[in-house]
């Protein structure tokens, strides 16, 4: 019975995997129930714009996986038909439970959070309660249900303003903001339950995520969009009127920000070798994610100018509030643990973004 039910899901895998449809009902397949050695990887955020790339790798590599999302700031179009998707809050335990009394879960790739800086600043209570307390719920059911794999989206804006410019692991963690500081507890959370519980996990601190996958069929798609590349890709399309250049005096040889930009597919790649780093070496690790290179704003805008042919209208306003000079990874632990390197450079994601904008599903 479990080979069938394994035979079943590959065979939507196979088949359904690239038709993805805009009408909510062809996802209530009947559902699957997973038994015996059939394991999955649970996706929370699953329908998120990271989550959604990442989701896509597994279904690829035949990986079965189930996905958790509340679809607060997610989107179901982006979720490939015949992939498990149960529609749950983390701040609901009963409904969280129940998922985990389901399905036989391997391991966990949690995605889910709030990831505004602005609006955590506005409404911290707002964070703390869906990233902290869910964050606890899930790692509490991981615990109580023998999950004991565990992959985090951290980020790098822990690091605050950080003193040394690229930015290891090592360097001091002083967050600036509510999200950041709710990454930072969630990250002391699995720390504190690995010693007393030897659970084990890999905090992946990403730098700046972009990109689309290069079929076209899922990408970025925040509202309200925070993100540049997105910004800068609207206004190419007419749909916003300019860019605002947030100051042009910072020590940085344009005078503009500088930022590291990780493809998003090479994102879901790190999570798919911490997966396998958790598997074979059973150690938790906080590992940065990013290219180790950056580009200022005024790069990233001219680079645009050059891909979509349009003018790009930017315009030159004060500095905001946080924003450090510089933020760029150093990436050398994700190589020497995970074996990861990134693939694409801002050209390859500015390419695959700009194909998805200019046709955007959702
Ligand atoms: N986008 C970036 O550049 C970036 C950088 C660093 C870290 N991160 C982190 O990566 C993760 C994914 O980011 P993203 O850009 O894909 O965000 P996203 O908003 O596109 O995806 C998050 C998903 O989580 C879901 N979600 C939120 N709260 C939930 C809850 N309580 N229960 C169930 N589902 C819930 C949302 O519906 C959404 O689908 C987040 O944890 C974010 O903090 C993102």
């Amino acid at each position: 019975m479990p080979d069938l039910a394994n035979n079943y899901q590959n065979i939507l895998n196979n088949f359904f995997y690239f038709s993805i449809s805009k009408n909510d009902s062809i996802y209530r397949l009947p559902k699957l129930k997973l038994v015996g050695h059939f394991m999955a990887i649970l996706v929370t955020g699953g329908a998120g714009y990271i989550g959604s790339h990442f989701v896509r790798l597994l279904s690829k590599n035949r990986i079965d996986v189930v996905i958790l999302d509340n679809l607060s700031r997610g989107h179901i179009e982006s979720i490939p038909v015949g992939v498990p998707f149960e529609k749950v809050d983390l701040l609901d335990v009963e409904s969280l439970e129940k998922l985990f009394n389901n399905y036989k879960i391997d391991a966990i790739v949690h995605f889910a959070a709030f990831a505004y800086v602005g609006e955590s600043v506005e409404n911290p209570g707002l964070y703390y309660t869906n990233n902290v307390a869910g964050s606890l719920n899930l790692i509490k059911a991981a615990h109580k249900y023998g999950v004991q794999k565990f992959v985090f989206s951290s980020t790098c804006s822990l690091y605050g303003n950080p003193e040394r410019v690229p930015i290891s692991e090592e360097e001091t963690t002083k967050p600036i903001n509510p999200y950041a500081n709710t990454k930072l507890m969630i990250e002391k959370i699995l720390s504190d339950f690995e010693s007393t519980y030897n659970s084990k996990f890999v905090a992946l601190r990403y730098f700046n995520a972009a990109g689309a996958d290069p079929s076209g069929e899922i990408g970025e798609s925040h509202d309200p969009e925070p993100h540049l590349i997105p910004i800068v890709l609207k206004t190419a399309l007419g749909e916003s009127e300019k860019v605002l250049v947030f100051g042009n005096d910072y020590k940085t040889p344009d005078g503009t920000c500088i930022r590291d930009y990780i493809h998003i597919n090479d994102l879901a790649d790190a999570h798919f070798k911490a997966l396998n780093y958790l598997e074979s070496e059973k150690k938790s690790q906080i590992i940065n994610l990013g290219t180790g290179s950056g580009n200022s704003v005024l790069e990233l805008i001219e680079l645009s100018r050059k891909i979509t042919g349009a003018e790009i209208n930017a315009e030159l306003t004060a500095r905001r509030a946080g924003d450090p000079a510089i933020l760029v990874a150093d990436n050398r632990k994700a190589f020497d643990f995970l074996g990861w390197k990134p693939v694409n450079d801002l050209t390859q994601i500015l390419t695959d973004a700009w194909n998805w904008h200019k046709n955007q599903k959702y």
